[in-house]
């Protein structure tokens, strides 16, 4: 039987004011969307992003979906991505009808790897879809570069990147468009929760529309037009008022949330230097033009079995230490969208098989985090490894 989790990868942080910001939420009569808290949400995102709009949505994946949307992406279309991704990626633009073109990562942050991109350009390729992994930047000039010289849109999945910065700009605002998350395992959460952010006004108009139910209801409501009517094919992507009170409380606390979050990232990386430097291990790799926010914390081991050794040995003592993602290419869905031949991706493979991710989160105790660094260092001692 398996031993009970005492130290799990993460919990849910509450920053202090969202109970009385949801009860405000009430107070104020208006539940659906798009109230007092969404706005506060929205102009607080604008001002960190410098974006032309944000638009907070149910999801990080319905935000990627509207993206897919707006590139006007379909049958025929093909998307430039890292296989080393979660799986909204892929599908915001494949239920368009579009192909997905997975790219190798980068030996050093595991994004996108820039330099792979330019040859798995074809006549057919429409987007680049870049992931910050971990909340660290990818190569955002070459890939901007790239995509400006073969006329490609750009959209950031940013879901991790809240709060992080590429050469002194904020993620979310280097791509026409970009996809927040605020999912409850996110550094700023709502329980389930995303925005759209738009840096390229040509996207705005129809980003509104798509949102509300494919009406022109935000113009209505802006005393723009009498009456509000079926404009496109969109869907339900407003957020719930109460989702943004929720929301609110922790935007307002972003800076202490990420120097909390730090504080525990730079403890691991002392605790764990002398195991990286016996090559027991990799830390995290941050750029020094990258600032991250420090969402993940993860550590590459030798191989596959150490990786999966040193996972049940915390395991046994309590701790949970995951490792994610299956590349995408290698999963069912995408082995069938490659027609049964993926293409090689070396690193991605490799890397996919020797991460490991270690509890992280703002509450997690100096003794247990003294506990998690503990084991790693008596099971290497151990085990002579
Ligand atoms: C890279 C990436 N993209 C997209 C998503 C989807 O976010 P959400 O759960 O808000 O839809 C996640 C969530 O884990 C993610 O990590």
């Amino acid at each position: 039987m398996a031993n009970e989790i005492r130290i799990p990868l993460n919990k849910p942080y509450i920053a202090g004011n969202e109970l009385a910001y949801i009860r405000e939420a009430v107070d104020r009569g208006q539940l659906a969307g798009d109230g007092w808290f969404s706005q506060r949400c929205h102009e607080l995102l604008e001002a960190q992003t410098g974006a032309v709009r944000v638009l907070l949505t149910p999801s990080c994946t319905a935000a990627l979906e509207m993206a897919s949307m707006l590139c006007g992406l379909g049958p025929g279309d093909e998307v430039i991505l890292p296989s080393y991704t979660f799986v909204s990626t892929a599908n915001a633009f494949v239920r368009e009808g579009a192909s997905p073109v997975f790219v190798d990562i980068r030996p050093d942050t595991m994004n996108l790897d820039e330099a792979a991109i330019e040859a798995a350009i074809t006549e057919h390729t429409r987007a680049i879809f870049p992931v910050h992994y971990a909340g660290v930047a990818c190569e955002m000039d070459a890939i901007n570069e790239i995509a400006n010289a073969h006329g490609l849109v750009v959209v950031e999945d940013a879901a991790q990147a809240v709060g992080s910065r590429y050469r002194d700009k904020p993620l979310g605002s280097l791509g026409q468009l970009a996809a927040f998350s605020f999912h409850e395992t996110k550094n700023f959460i709502c329980g389930e929760g995303g925005a759209l952010v738009v840096n390229d006004a040509q996207y705005l108009e129809r980003a509104e529309i798509l949102r509300d139910k494919g009406t022109d209801r935000q113009r209505f409501f802006r005393g723009e037009t009498d009456k509000y009517t079926w404009q496109d094919v969109g869907s339900s992507y407003v957020a719930s008022e109460l989702c943004a009170a929720f929301l609110y409380a922790q935007l307002e606390k972003l800076d202490e949330i990420v120097a909390r979050r730090s504080e525990i990232a730079d403890r691991y990386s002392d605790a764990l230097r002398g195991l990286a430097e016996k090559e027991r291990l990799r830390l995290p790799v941050v750029p020094p033009h990258c600032e991250t926010n420090a969402h993940i914390y993860s550590i590459v081991l030798s191989d596959e079995a150490t990786r999966d050794a040193l996972m049940q040995h915390l395991r046994e003592h309590g701790i949970l230490a995951v490792f994610h993602y299956v590349p995408l290419h290698t999963s069912p869905m995408g082995m069938q969208l490659c027609d049964g031949a993926p293409p090689k991706l070396p690193v991605t493979e490799d890397l996919a098989g020797r991460v490991l991710r270690l509890p992280f989160y703002p509450q997690l105790t100096a003794d247990e985090q003294g506990e998690v660094i503990e084991r790693i260092h008596d099971f290497f001692a151990r085990a002579g490894r």
